[in-house]
């Protein structure tokens, strides 16, 4: 018997990358799910999102597994639409059991400047609690959340707290502050009730991400076009083990762990997974 048989997933930003893995990890474990993306550019960040086609190889990877999927092209900007999205997902499984919010965009070297800050704060920060919002009414006991912050969140302002140097670094960078903030205190609240909400920060990760222009640019300032091979030996300064990044499955794990029976009360949790990156970044920080 899967670690989630019988549950329902609601994941945001499911069309690659981190969200794509999860699902996947998900319904091999015995949860149907319910997957939206985007699955179109966002005109200040400076990488493409997802296709719609992303979207689709997802469906069936995920009907692979044997377990069944719903799946909606929505903004997570839009909450009228994710709940839209969300309703057509309950009308075909019946409950929803785990919450998955993490669409994001990574806003460094966006432009113009100021409409990049905008479309990452809403992105990040207010598409996350609008995941999480939307889906609230239909949760009950033993119900999961997990949201997908950043190892960046937790770097001390003196550290490295704009990763662009510019106004979309910086809204990364508060967007994945309050989201591990939001959480905390959303689990406090729902505790009595039965529910979890957990944080994952992942340090560098192994997506269209991270392996993206902007991304290259951040890491390596003195160069004007770097490449993945500029990039990579400077992606290693992030994490205390010897790795330049980690993989979406690693993440997935964490997130599974979280969604299943095994965490049952573990709530209100910043789980790091990072490579050590914090032990790395902190002196004293427990
Ligand atoms: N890759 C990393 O190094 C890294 C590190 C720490 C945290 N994260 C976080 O992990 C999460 C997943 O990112 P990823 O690494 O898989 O990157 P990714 O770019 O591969 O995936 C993000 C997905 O979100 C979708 N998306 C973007 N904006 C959306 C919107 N407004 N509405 C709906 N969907 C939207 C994209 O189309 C894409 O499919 C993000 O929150 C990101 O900030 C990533």
């Amino acid at each position: 018997m899967g670690r989630v048989a019988g549950k329902v997933a609601f994941i945001t930003g499911a069309a690659r990358g981190q969200g794509r893995s999860h699902a996947l990890r998900l319904a091999e474990e015995g949860a149907d799910i319910i997957a939206v993306d985007l699955c179109q550019d966002i005109e200040t960040i400076g990488y493409p999102m997802a296709r719609p086609e992303d979207l689709e190889e997802t469906a069936k990877l995920v009907e692979k597994t044997g377990r069944g999927i719903v799946t909606a092209q929505a903004d997570v900007r839009d909450a009228a639409a994710l709940k839209t999205a969300l309703d057509a997902g309950l009308a075909e499984f019946g409950k929803l059991d785990i919450v998955v919010a993490q669409a994001g965009v990574a806003g460094m070297k966006g432009n113009p400047p100021l409409q990049a800050w905008i479309d990452v704060i809403n992105t990040n920060l207010v598409g996350t609690i609008n995941g999480i919002q939307v889906a609230l009414p239909h949760l009950s006991e033993g119900a999961s959340i997990i949201a997908t912050s950043s190892a960046a969140a937790l770097m001390d302002a003196h550290q490295k707290a704009n990763p662009g140097g510019d106004p979309g670094g910086m809204a990364y960078m508060t967007s994945k502050r309050l989201i591990a903030q939001y959480v905390h205190d959303l689990a406090t609240e729902l505790a009595v009730r039965g529910i979890r909400a957990n944080v994952i920060h992942p340090t560098n990760c192994n997506t269209d991400m991270l392996q993206s222009e902007p991304m290259y640019r951040s890491f390596r300032p003195d160069l004007e076009h770097p490449t993945r091979a500029d990039a990579e030996p400077v992606f290693y300064v992030q994490q205390a083990m010897k790795v330049p990044f980690i993989e979406p499955e690693d993440i997935s794990n964490a997130v599974l762990w979280l969604a299943s029976e095994e965490a049952r009360y573990v709530t209100g949790m910043q789980l790091r997974v990072d490579a050590g990156g914090y032990l790395k970044w902190y002196d004293y920080h427990v």
